[in-house]
């Protein structure tokens, strides 16, 4: 068992019973040696008053070498359960009686006489006690005692310290499993705070503060924390929305400059039709019809004669024929002007219309072909491109149809085309060439390349090109390639640039998910 994977309670419980169970275990210990010494002290002090008793009673016996009545006084020690052996010498060392506990095997008798004194030998205590009579030592007493009591008291001891090292080790197991929670439970709190914070992403949770110990401090320091980071984290989320709302901002007047232009060029034919129209009709003949009629009129009453003796009259005719002929060329001409001027309406009608649809699917993910995309974003800058006279080569591979939120898309186009139709004017090649490539990538990602030979990208302005407000041009604003990118990540996708250098041309690159949800990994 690993007592550092242990949780803090178990900790904490482990550690109250183990240091109360141990020091009382410890205490115990200490008694039981006193108590066992002082034990040992209380034999000796027992047996050296028996022995001066039995010396004492024992005295005349000696004396007299009265071997039955030693015997007897000897025997009186059969009380004595712990005595062995005892035996009585004579002054010159003669046995004279000796004792043996019942049912004992008997023990052998000591080489030596020693004075008056006790000591420890193996289990057994032994003491000598001289016989003195009047001043004069007749002989001496031998008694052996064995330790039987002293062991009996030893194992009750140690029973009695197991079962209190015990007891003990279960109060502290009850009174740790009350207590521990004091420390535990504010602990268990913050982990479970923690965790919470760390499942949920919920910065507004706060732990609960129950103590002012050091744990409070910790709870206070984590719930500033917390704080700290909930304050950062909507400041975050106020300014990526504020990123987005503006990155959508730009990519609208993106796509509203390019259909501003664009109508602003069809109103141009529009007004030099109307002026032509205006032209005609001023500088119309029809007003000649009203004075020849007018004249045919002020005749009437002989207008017979008018027309044929009347030189005025005579001509009338040949006029009114001419007339006639040129006011129907006239009409030709007009409804010719008149015809161009409607569809240039229609015109204008279609790129609003385009550029409401546009608008009005903000957001929503459509099936969709690619090259009906590539398409409008061309017609928007078509008037543009014909104007300068770029040529537009379509390399369209055969792709599936492709999830996206078209207006995003579109806006993205809509600049790279107007970027290169820039590019296209300032570099002056030859032949102003627009390429739009479509393609499948792998991993089930499309891709759509605006490719032209223009003026081309400096190496030192590559890495800035996407930064939010980068432009070269006396009129641009530089946030559509910066939106551009931002609407691609935001569609799982990318938009990526490659120049060769000046006058090279560029290649712009989106790539994006045939289906939306799954994230860009390349
Ligand atoms: N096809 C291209 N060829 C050369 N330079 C380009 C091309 N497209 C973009 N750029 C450069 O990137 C700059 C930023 O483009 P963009 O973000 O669309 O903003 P803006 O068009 O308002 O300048 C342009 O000013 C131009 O210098
Ligand atoms: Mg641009």
């Amino acid at each position: 068992m690993d007592i550092r994977r242990l949780s803090i309670k178990r900790k904490l419980m482990l550690i109250t019973m183990l240091t109360s169970s141990l020091a009382l275990f410890v205490a115990s210990l200490g008694f039981l040696a006193y108590d066992l010494i002082a034990f040992r002290g209380l034999m000796s002090h027992d047996l050296m008053t028996q022995a001066e008793v039995i010396a004492a009673n024992s005295a005349a016996a000696v004396a007299f070498r009265d071997e039955a009545s030693a015997k007897e006084t000897l025997s009186a020690l059969r009380a004595r359960r712990e005595i062995v052996t005892a035996a009585l010498f004579t002054s010159d060392r003669q046995l004279l009686a000796r004792y043996d506990r019942e049912n004992a095997a008997p023990n052998s008798l000591p080489d030596r006489l020693e004075a008056s004194g006790y000591h420890f030998e193996k289990n057994y205590l032994k003491a000598f006690h001289g016989i003195v009579l009047r001043g004069q030592r007749l002989g001496t007493l031998y008694i052996e005692s064995d330790m039987q009591q002293w062991y009996a008291r030893l194992r009750r001891y140690a029973a009695i310290v197991g079962i209190l090292t015990l007891g003990s080790a279960f109060f502290a197991f009850l009174l740790s499993s009350r207590l521990q929670s004091v420390i535990s439970e504010p602990i268990l709190g913050l982990e479970k705070t923690i965790r919470m914070v760390s499942a949920e992403k919920n910065f507004s949770l706060r732990a609960v503060k129950s103590n002012h110990d050091e744990i409070g401090i910790l709870i206070d320091g984590f719930n500033a924390m917390l704080s700290e980071i909930q304050q950062r984290d909507t400041d975050l989320d106020a300014a990526h929305k504020q990123v987005v709302e503006s990155s959508r901002q730009a990519g609208m007047a993106e796509v509203a400059t390019a259909v501003l232009h664009n109508v602003g060029n069809v109103l141009t034919s529009v007004n030099v039709s109307a002026s032509f129209v205006t032209d005609a009709i001023r500088k119309s003949k029809l007003p000649g019809l009203a004075k020849a009629v007018a004249l045919m009129s002020e005749q009437s009453s002989n207008l017979g004669h008018f027309l044929t003796v009347d030189p005025k009259g005579k001509r009338l005719p040949y006029y009114l024929e001419e007339l006639a002929e040129h006011l129907s060329n006239e009409q030709v001409v007009m409804l010719k002007e008149l015809s161009s001027l409607s569809k240039n309406i229609e015109h204008i009608k279609d790129i609003v219309a385009m550029q409401q649809s546009y608008a009005r699917v903000s957001g929503v993910v459509e099936s969709i072909s690619a090259v009906e995309l590539v398409d409008d974003a061309l017609r928007m800058n078509a008037e543009a491109l014909t104007r300068h006279g770029v040529q537009i080569i379509r390399e369209f591979g055969e792709i599936p149809k492709v999830s996206v939120d078209k207006h995003k898309v579109l806006q993205i186009l809509v600049n790279l085309v107007s970027n290169a139709k820039y590019a296209l004017d300032e570099g002056n090649p030859p032949v102003k060439q627009l390429a739009l490539r479509i393609g499948m990538n792998e991993n089930s990602h499309f891709k759509i390349a605006v490719v032209d030979n223009g003026v081309g990208i400096p190496k030192e302005n590559l890495a800035r090109i996407f930064a939010h407000g980068f432009t070269t041009k006396k009129r641009g604003h530089g946030f559509g390639l910066h939106s551009g990118a931002l609407a691609a990540k935001e569609m799982g996708g990318t938009l990526r640039v490659h120049s060769e250098g000046p006058g090279k041309g560029a290649i712009f690159t989106l790539e994006l998910p045939l289906m939306p949800g799954k994230p860009f990994n390349g």
